[in-house]
């Protein structure tokens, strides 16, 4: 498939892919590094000529965190309540994906994007939702489109926690990450995920995913 045109190259070689990609998900635990690789993803592809864009998938548990703060609260579920913080990030991650391929569509861009429906699902697990909580959230995400491409930047726990630490705005605990490890990898989704050691550095990391998509050698 012809890329949006842009001066060069016409299109995004994808190894094994029948077309080349328009969206890119990354995906994966908290602190493995999507945001950090989304946007130099982004800045490589525009770097090298593609139409591409960062786009983030949030669901809004990090500023309901803060807002909880602020308020007295440990944390958002200390806020909402476990269930209430489940739905209202279900509903906000759906709100921020459709915005995402609306501007997909209408601007023809490459969306690199930093979260996806997965997400939701590996996150009410990671949780401890009931099953009729995924029951419920999957027919809405089942309107939007599979990405081309989906990574999931496997991370050791133990690291992600150091990095969560260093970043310094919020806090997770050992089982929870290894919980949240645990539920990516029961996702009906996990044997579609392209994995990629993501325990390197930033630099190794985005070399491993720009040669899975064609562009560097690996
Ligand atoms: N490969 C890496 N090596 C060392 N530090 C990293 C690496 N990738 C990201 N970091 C740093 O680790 C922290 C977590 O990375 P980042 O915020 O990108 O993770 P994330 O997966 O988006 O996390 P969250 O799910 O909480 O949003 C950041 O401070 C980032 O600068
Ligand atoms: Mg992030």
């Amino acid at each position: 498939m012809a890329l949006p045109a842009q001066s060069r190259p016409a299109a995004l070689p994808a190894r094994g892919a029948r077309r080349s990609p328009r969206t890119i998900a990354l995906v994966g635990i908290d602190g493995s590094g999507k945001t950090t690789q989304a946007r130099e993803l982004a800045a490589s592809l525009i770097a090298d000529g593609f139409p591409a864009a960062y786009r983030q998938n949030a669901g809004g548990r990090h500023w309901f965190g803060r807002i909880a703060v602020l308020l007295g609260r440990a944390d958002a579920e200390d806020l909402f309540g476990r269930r209430g913080t489940l739905a209202v990030e279900s509903a906000l991650r759906w709100l921020a994906i459709a915005r995402t391929l609306l501007r997909r569509a209408v601007r023809r861009e490459i969306a690199v994007m930093d979260r996806y429906a997965v997400c939701q699902y590996a996150s009410l697990r990671a949780h401890g939702a009931r099953p009729a909580a995924e029951r419920f959230a999957r027919p809405a995400y089942r309107l939007f489109p599979q990405p081309d491409v989906t990574f999931f930047l496997a991370v050791d726990p133990e690291i992600a926690q150091e990095r969560i630490e260093r970043r310094g705005y919020d806090h997770e605990s050992i089982e929870y990450l290894r919980g949240a490890t645990d539920a990516y990898r029961s996702l009906p989704e996990y044997p579609g995920f392209v994995v990629i050691d993501a325990n390197g550095t930033p630099d190794q990391v985005l070399k491993a995913l720009r040669a899975e998509l064609g562009l560097d050698q690996a």
